[in-house]
């Protein structure tokens, strides 16, 4: 499992393995936009503040990925025991 700590929204949450990071926070109340829930769209995207995203989509082009500012949240996962998303 790892941390996902939403910077607007003043919480912290853990995704533990066999749940997304889009499922968890939905299990928070977060309202966020999704479509394919495989990695394909783009609807889930959120920007990463700090910690290292585990990039599991197809969607993000490879200087996007090596950058770690974006992360689809329907697929990825953190290489970091925690992620700081901006919502
Ligand atoms: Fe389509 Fe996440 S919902 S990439």
């Amino acid at each position: 499992s790892f941390e996902v700590a939403l910077a607007r929204s003043c919480m912290t949450l853990t995704v533990p393995a066999g749940k997304t990071i889009l499922e968890v926070m939905r299990d928070a109340g977060i309202d966020m936009p999704s479509s394919c829930e495989q990695g394909a769209c783009g609807t889930c995207l959120a920007t990463v503040i700090e910690g290292e995203p585990d990039h599991q989509d197809v969607y993000l082009n490879d200087a996007e990925r090596k950058s770690g500012t974006k992360i689809m949240t329907c697929v990825s996962r953190a290489k970091s025991a925690r992620l700081v998303l901006d919502l």
